[in-house]
């Protein structure tokens, strides 16, 4: 874990990185630390990965339940206290469920809902004021083949949560643009680490990606530090596939 508690004398720009106790938001804050920036993670349960958080990164890793609206306000809050600004968010926390609609319940559908879309737009809520002081940036996540809604045989639910922020994200990047804020979507194809769904193993799907292999952790680190830098100052309202060609 390479970061240290050293980050509380940085002044790189400030970024808000939730999901990050473990899997893409893990390596998103953690390339976002080397590269300078004040990182603040989120942690959710107790357990190993927690603790390595607080200890790498200090005062900069909060506890939330992000499909809590009080509680999501309570965090930029937090970050405001601390840093006194929010240059960048990406919110990596997104649940997936998988099976044919048949069997979904309404629960899994709500649970979609309100772990891809509710959170979104409540941390998007909460952040805007920082966003628009500070002419910064959003990134939410998406999945890939959004753009052609298609149909799933597998992951209905989870697919139309996603398309919803979709929506979401391009509105808010069309809303933001004159405020001079930009918000875009990573869609990463299949990207297995240690804690990840075992549909990321399927091997059925990934035979069929044209690049030959899953993507890493790293790969959507590095599409997330494009969207969040200097380089992508005219870039709002994309998708960006990270995806190795999946489902084009
Ligand atoms: N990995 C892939 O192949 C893949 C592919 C397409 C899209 N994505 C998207 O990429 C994003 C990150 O994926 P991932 O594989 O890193 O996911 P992950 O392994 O499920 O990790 C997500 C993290 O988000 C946290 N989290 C979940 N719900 C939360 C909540 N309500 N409040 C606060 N934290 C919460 C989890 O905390 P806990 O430890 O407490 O559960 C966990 O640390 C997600 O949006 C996912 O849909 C991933």
């Amino acid at each position: 874990m390479p970061p240290s508690e050293s980050q509380v004398e940085r002044t790189g720009p400030v970024s808000l990185v939730t999901g990050s106790a473990r899997g893409l938001g893990l390596a998103v804050a953690q390339h976002l630390a080397a590269r300078g920036d004040r990182v603040h993670v989120v942690w959710r349960s107790d357990g190993d990965a927690a603790s390595s958080l607080r200890e790498a990164f200090g005062a900069r890793a909060h506890r939330a339940d992000l499909t809590r609206v009080d509680e999501t306000q309570a965090l930029v809050d937090a970050v405001l206290e601390r840093d006194g600004g929010i240059d960048h968010v990406v919110h990596a926390v997104g649940e997936y469920v998988s099976g044919p609609l048949a069997d979904a319940t309404p629960d899994e559908l709500r649970r979609m809902l309100r772990s891809n879309v509710e959170s979104s737009f409540a941390l998007f809520g909460a952040a805007r004021p920082a966003l628009r002081a500070s002419r910064g940036a959003a990134v939410f996540f998406g999945c890939s083949g959004l753009a052609g809604f298609r149909a799933r045989r597998e992951t209905a639910a989870y697919a139309a949560a996603k398309s919803a922020l979709f929506v979401l994200v391009r509105s808010w990047a069309q809303e933001e643009a004159p405020h001079g804020v930009r918000v875009n979507l990573v869609s990463p194809g299949h990207v297995p680490h240690p804690d990840a769904h075992p549909d990321t193993l399927d091997r059925a799907r990934l035979e069929k990606i044209p690049m030959g292999r899953p993507g890493a952790p790293a790969d959507i680190a590095r599409a997330v530090d494009f969207l969040t830098s200097s380089a992508a100052a005219y870039t709002t309202g994309t998708d960006l596939l990270v995806t190795g060609g999946w489902m084009l």
